[in-house]
């Protein structure tokens, strides 16, 4: 239960950042002076390396904790965990992609307006939706 805890405690630290970072991308994008630029890399650097990519580390950690202390041997047979680590490959290749984008930014490389970012900000809520429903509800 405590590394159930811990697990949940960072995956909405990874989250926050998650929601947040691709938000920072629709305003700088849309932003036009110097001063806003170099604000927005700090703030976007910040956030990727401090706050999401720990929150990341920690929560797949304390999650294969999970599998290897008893979860593999009570669900390992179970279709919901296996969708479940799938969609969470999924996660982690949209958590690089993020840190692709915070470099092309820092390097003033940016190709993208605002509005795609502003889809780019909706994917992680559909995989957070699907993810804490199989996680939880184990439907299957
Ligand atoms: C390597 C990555 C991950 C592994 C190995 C993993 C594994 C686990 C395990 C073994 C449990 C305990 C299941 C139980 O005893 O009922 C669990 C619970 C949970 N996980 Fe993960 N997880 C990972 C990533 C994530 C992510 C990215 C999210 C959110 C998007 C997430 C959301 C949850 C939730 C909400 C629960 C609590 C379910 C409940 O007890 O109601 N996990 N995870």
């Amino acid at each position: 239960m405590w590394l159930k805890a811990l697990h949940l405690i960072f995956m909405v630290t990874w989250f926050a950042g998650l929601f947040y970072l691709p938000r920072l991308f629709v305003y700088h994008a849309m932003s036009d002076d110097e001063i806003s630029n170099e604000r927005f890399k700090i703030m976007e650097r910040k956030l990727y390396f401090g706050i999401m990519t720990p929150g990341a580390i920690l929560t797949l950690i304390f999650g294969i904790w999970m599998l290897f202390d008893y979860a593999w041997d009570v669900y390992g047979a179970s279709a919901w965990l296996h969708a479940k680590l799938a969609l969470i490959v999924v996660l982690v290749v949209y958590h690089l992609w993020c840190g692709k984008l915070v470099r092309n930014f820092r390097d003033d490389r940016n190709q993208h307006g605002h509005v795609y970012y502003r889809w780019f900000n909706e994917f992680p809520v559909l995989v957070l939706v699907a993810i804490v429903i199989l996680a939880s509800v184990k439907p299957f």
